[in-house]
């Protein structure tokens, strides 16, 4: 039975993918290793207490130590990478916990791979990455596959240096590999710091809605499970060594999609005058400005398109952390507190 560790399995998207995985491929072991962060939470496992070919492992991926004592135990056929400190806003106000967790955290797994994999060629480390490694594109434009680096947030910076690691590792010890790179996810268990869950949780709790600057930026939209159903595809039959693009062609402004949460959820509550409560605040330093892809030819090529549409997404996720109040409570009961004093203080007051 083939072993396979998701990195970040009780994170937003890892716990979407290891859900699936759960599922769909009862022949393998799943092993979700994660620290969990603020970010990470079992409660986005709970449905796979029982699960059969599923372990949890608390580890920090930057500890050697831990995942070598992981590796022991449960050696992994594949890595599938996803352990990250993933938030913009927190890379600009801490930086160091990026590099600690993006690029140390990567090369300590990759190490470990160079140390037991060597030769093997029946094995891969898939890293996930962001659309963000491309930097800021001018209106019309789109990021293809082979688009050059140009990360310009320490969160980018961090991902990027990871995805450069994991290339050079590839080239120089043999690891096979493959990376792939997906616009803006939301959907159920995305910790409300995010732009489309922070304006939900404030919808639900008539809190003025922040939006930096104009709210023209634009960012280019996936629902969580297309992702997570490309990623499943591309480990399966991806070409190692390849790159591929992810997206939905969803580029939009920002306003666009909090006016539209506005209405959606007026419709499903009832509520009105939901738009009253956007409130322009001051703007996010070095704010890129826009992100579009054009995905790669070859996820269409293996049979991915997406499923689920804005609206229909939008929908689904409102309905979730409507009906999901006291996993919302948790989740914020913690650090968050400080986090947003820190971010929003100044610009709400
Ligand atoms: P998330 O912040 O929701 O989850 C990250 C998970 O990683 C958490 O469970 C956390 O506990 C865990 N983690 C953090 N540091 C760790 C460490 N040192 N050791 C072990 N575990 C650690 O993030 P997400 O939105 O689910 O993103 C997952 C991955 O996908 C990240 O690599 C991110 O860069 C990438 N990605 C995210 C998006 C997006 O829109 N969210 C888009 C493209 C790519
Ligand atoms: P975010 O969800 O943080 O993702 P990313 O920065 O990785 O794209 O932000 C999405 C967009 O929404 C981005 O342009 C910043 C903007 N934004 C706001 O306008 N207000 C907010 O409170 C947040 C968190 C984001």
């Amino acid at each position: 039975m083939p072993i396979v560790w998701v990195t970040g399995g009780a994170g937003f998207i890892g716990s979407h993918l290891v859900r699936h995985l759960v599922h769909t491929q009862p022949n393998w072991h799943i092993v979700t290793i994660d620290a969990l962060t603020y970010a990470g939470n079992l409660a986005n496992l709970a449905d796979l207490k029982d699960a059969p070919n599923h372990t949890f492992l608390r580890v920090n991926i930057a500890d050697g130590p831990a995942v070598e004592k992981a590796w022991e135990a449960y050696p992994p056929d594949r890595i599938l990478h996803l352990a990250a400190e993933s938030h913009v806003d927190r890379s600009i106000l801490s930086p160091l916990d990026f590099v600690h967790t993006n690029v140390l955290g990567t090369v300590t797994l990759l190490e470990m791979a160079r140390k037991h994999w060597k030769g093997r060629t029946d094995v891969l480390f898939y890293q996930v990455s962001t659309d963000e490694v491309y930097g800021s594109l001018a209106p019309e434009d789109f990021f293809r596959e082979g688009s050059s680096y140009d990360p310009r947030s320490p969160y980018s910076a961090s991902k990027a240096a990871a995805d450069h690691f994991v290339r050079a590792y590839g080239h120089t010890y043999g690891i096979p590999y493959l990376i792939s790179n997906c616009g803006n996810n939301y959907g159920p268990y995305q910790f409300p710091e995010k732009l489309i869950p922070l304006t939900i949780t404030h919808l639900m709790e008539r809190k003025p809605i922040p939006v930096y600057g104009t709210g023209q930026n634009v960012r280019d939209w996936i629902y969580v499970e297309d992702h997570v159903r490309a990623i499943a595809l591309l480990a399966e039959k991806g070409q190692r060594g390849h790159t591929y693009l992810i997206g939905a062609r969803c580029p939009r402004p920002n306003l666009e999609i909090v006016t539209l949460l506005c209405d959606l959820y007026d419709e499903l509550t009832g509520a009105r005058d939901s738009r009253q409560l956007i409130t322009f605040v001051k703007d996010r330093p070095g704010h890129d400005f826009r992100y579009a892809i054009e995905p790669s030819p070859e996820l269409h090529a293996l049979g991915w398109q997406p499923q689920v549409s804005l609206h229909e997404g939008l929908r689904k996720t409102l309905h979730w952390y409507l009906q999901n109040q006291a996993w919302v409570n948790a989740v914020r009961s913690g650090e968050y507190q400080s986090y947003y004093a820190l971010q929003y203080g100044e610009r709400l007051r």
